[in-house]
């Protein structure tokens, strides 16, 4: 039976409901299967991934097994499955770089991140060591230094990496080029969840598209109240996730909206919610007659099981990518599970894409292209 050997960096909320998710789909068949956008992607079901490798920086999760670690504190997703058996694996000290927001501290800890005195361990060694196929990375937004420490040492040990946030890997050329030579494949960036606000803004932009609606005005704010909206916070760490959101939306229009006529971004932090998400999105346009409409709609979701949605399909996908010797920034994918991909699609040509990638057709035509614009950026 075929497995993939998945290594995480960062076991925060999305690695707790992405490793309670492998279990929870050992138990159920195809027939009963209910949340998974692929059961099997070239034979990998979602219970086949076995966690090889953890690395995080808080006391309260370093040196613990994987399965305690992910429902230590301040993790505060939904628990959908208690039972996650002892894995044997080890959390491992990781260096922090920019990997914790000063801001934090005025926080109570159960809140925030508690940063461990354990000396770091060598992570390119233990890659290697433990043969992962893939590295998910899950730094809060705006480690940019940790983030650019977790790819290089995916690129240096050979293992495949699924970019979750939003600092641009995947999507900048150079790094797409480096992950290209060295043979090893690459998704990213910024996850895009399974029901999230990014799909369904899309989406309604999508509509009012096709139904010949201009749209001239849009927001969408978002609250939640885990750590990754404690961290956004800080606006100085936000620069990149408000790019990635917002292109995801832009990317649909035929004209972009001007600066002023689209805010997207996290908005404000409300501990009480915990990791349960909430949207609120507002689109004014015109219709037949020049006529004024407005949509507003309010999205709530647990916000990491969303991510997970999303992240089963990228991580199956870059190992069977791996298994098939295609390196490189994978186009498809990336595109149906990320926001920040290195080329925009339509939601459901990207599905197809992904689709037809899976089936062993070729259909990653425009990867040459972004390749060669690493030459023409300095
Ligand atoms: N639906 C979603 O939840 C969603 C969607 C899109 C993107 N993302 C992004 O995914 C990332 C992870 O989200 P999350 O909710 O799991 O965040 P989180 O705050 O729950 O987890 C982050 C984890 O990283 C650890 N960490 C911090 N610095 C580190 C370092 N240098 N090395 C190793 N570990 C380190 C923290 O201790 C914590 O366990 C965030 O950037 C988030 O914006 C999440």
């Amino acid at each position: 039976m075929k497995r993939i050997k998945l290594a995480i960096a960062g076991l925060g909320n999305c690695a707790s409901s992405l490793i309670q998710g492998i279990e929870y789909y050992k138990q159920v068949d195809e027939k009963d299967c209910i949340g998974l956008m692929h059961y099997d992607i070239g034979g990998y079901r979602a219970g086949d991934i076995d966690v090889v490798a953890a690395f995080d920086i808080d006391a309260r999760k370093v040196g613990k097994d994987v399965s305690e670690a992910i429902f230590a504190m301040p993790n505060c997703t939904k628990v959908f499955y208690p039972d996650v058996p002892k894995k044997g694996v080890e959390v491992k000290m990781g260096p922090v770089l920019d990997g914790v927001a000063l801001h934090m501290e005025n926080y109570p800890e159960n809140k925030r991140f508690v940063v461990s005195d354990i000396k770091p361990c060598n992570v390119k060694r233990e890659l290697e060591d433990s043969g992962a196929d893939v590295l998910v990375n899950y730094m809060p937004v705006g480690s940019e230094q940790a983030t650019r420490f977790y790819a290089q040492a995916a690129l240096d040990a050979g293992t495949g990496f699924v970019n979750c946030m939003p600092v641009f890997i995947a999507s900048d050329p150079k790094w797409a080029r480096k992950f290209q030579e060295r043979g090893v494949p690459i998704v990213g960036d910024d996850i895009k969840s399974q029901i999230g606000a990014t799909i369904v803004h899309r989406a309604l932009a999508q509509l009012f598209k096709d139904r010949a609606c201009v749209m001239d005005r849009t927001y969408q704010l978002n609250i939640g109240g885990n750590t990754d909206f404690l961290n956004m916070l800080s606006r100085e760490r936000l620069k990149s996730k408000k790019i990635s959101k917002t292109e995801a939306v832009q990317s649909i229009l035929d004209t972009p909206l001007c600066d002023d006529d689209i805010h997207i971004g996290p908005s404000d932090y409300v501990p009480w919610q915990k990791d349960n998400k909430v949207c609120f999105l507002r689109m004014e346009g015109r219709i037949f007659g020049d006529v004024p409409i407005n949509l507003e709609l309010r999205l709530s979701v647990e916000d990491s099981p969303n991510s997970g949605g999303s992240s089963i399909d990228a991580i199956r996908v870059c190992k069977l990518a791996k298994d098939r010797n295609i390196a490189g920034p994978l186009l498809a994918i990336s595109a149906y599970t990320m926001k920040h991909p290195p080329v925009q699609y339509p939601d459901e040509i990207a599905k197809e894409m992904v689709d037809r990638f899976i089936s062993g057709e070729a259909c990653e035509t425009e990867k040459k292209r972004f390749l060669s614009a690493a030459d023409n950026t300095c």
